[in-house]
């Protein structure tokens, strides 16, 4: 049996959130719907946010009602507090992504909340959500390094997962929000989390800031963790968080997991199909480096 690994592709909510064109709710769903088509499995479609503070992600109540009949992948969607969850349920989600923080200043920026705060939050929101039956992912933004604090002590992540481990969360994503990691630093936090908790609760979200998204995969792939975010075309970025670029694309993921003789499910014809879709939807030229090389491999 192959090593089966999940891509959970963010596009349509870290691809467009800081977006300068806002798609509309038909295009969002044409996204969600061409990544389906590749095969993807799971997807973070959007996010129940303030819509002042990213415009982008406005009238996602609508499109996951738009999302009917629901295609072959489950969907996930990004909330920053307890207002984010009340929306996101009574719009009928099935699985929400509470952001937690691994240093106060992107806390406060962000949700205008203290690390501790949120994840006061986020403890809410996992009861409430046991007794509403919807998934809890929890995602731990800046875990490798803060635009406005520069390095995270690893003991502060570490922390937070012997916390959310201890008490049976599912899925505990550490985010690289402003591509600072390296494949070194990577190494040592997951081969250390792997060791005390298993790898199989971690997923890993990277940006490719610092041209490092992929080796930070493979690190992350070599200490156990086979959950990974990443974005169609390489599209990506926090607007609140300054610096940060682009997350890993997922046609480079796919190409190097299937390379390498793991599994996602996903087919390079489409994924192509879908990525192509997405620069026309945005105008934004793709990141990523495997495009062209994969086109020419298709049509030769
Ligand atoms: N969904 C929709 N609206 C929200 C919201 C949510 N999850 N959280 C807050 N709001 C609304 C408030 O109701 C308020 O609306 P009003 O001005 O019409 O009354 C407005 O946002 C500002 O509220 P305020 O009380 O000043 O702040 P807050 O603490 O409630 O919320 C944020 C602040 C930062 C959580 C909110 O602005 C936000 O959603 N930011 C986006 C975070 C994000 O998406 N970051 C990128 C991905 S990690
Ligand atoms: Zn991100």
């Amino acid at each position: 049996m192959p090593d089966r690994v999940t891509i959970n592709e963010v596009g349509p909510r870290d691809g467009l959130q800081s977006q300068s064109r806002i798609l509309p709710v038909t295009e969002r769903l044409q996204l969600i719907r061409a990544l389906e088509e590749a095969g993807i499995s799971r997807i973070e479609a959007g996010s129940f946010v303030s819509p002042t503070a990213v415009p982008a992600m406005a009238d996602t109540d609508k499109l996951l009602q738009s999302l009917v009949p629901p295609g072959s992948a489950d969907y996930s969607f990004l909330i920053p507090n307890m207002k984010g969850y009340e929306l996101a349920r009574a719009a009928g989600a099935e699985s929400v992504t509470m952001v937690i923080y691994a240093s106060e200043t992107m806390a406060r920026r962000n949700a205008r909340m203290g690390m501790a705060e949120a994840e006061r939050a986020a403890w809410k929101i996992i009861d409430l959500a046991r007794a509403d039956g919807i998934e809890v992912i929890v995602i731990v933004a800046v875990s490798f390094g803060c635009p406005f604090e520069g390095a995270v002590d690893s003991a502060v992540v570490r922390d937070i997962a012997a916390r959310f481990v201890a008490a049976g969360i599912h899925r505990l994503v550490l985010a690289d929000t402003i591509g600072a990691a390296d494949p070194a630093q990577v190494s040592a936090l997951l081969t250390s989390l792997a060791q005390s908790h298993g790898a199989g609760v971690f997923g890993c979200h990277f940006h490719d800031t610092r041209a490092m998204a992929l080796a930070n995969v493979y690190a992350a792939l070599e200490a156990g963790v086979r959950w990974f975010d990443s974005s169609i075309g390489g599209l990506g970025g926090c607007p609140f968080a300054p610096g940060a670029s682009g997350n890993v694309a997922t046609e480079d993921v796919a190409v190097m997991l299937r390379q390498m003789g793991m599994e996602t499910g996903i087919d390079a014809a489409a994924l192509l199909a879908a990525s192509d879709l997405a620069t026309e939807l945005t105008g934004t030229a793709p990141g990523g480096r495997v495009r062209e090389w994969l086109r020419g491999q298709l049509t030769s």
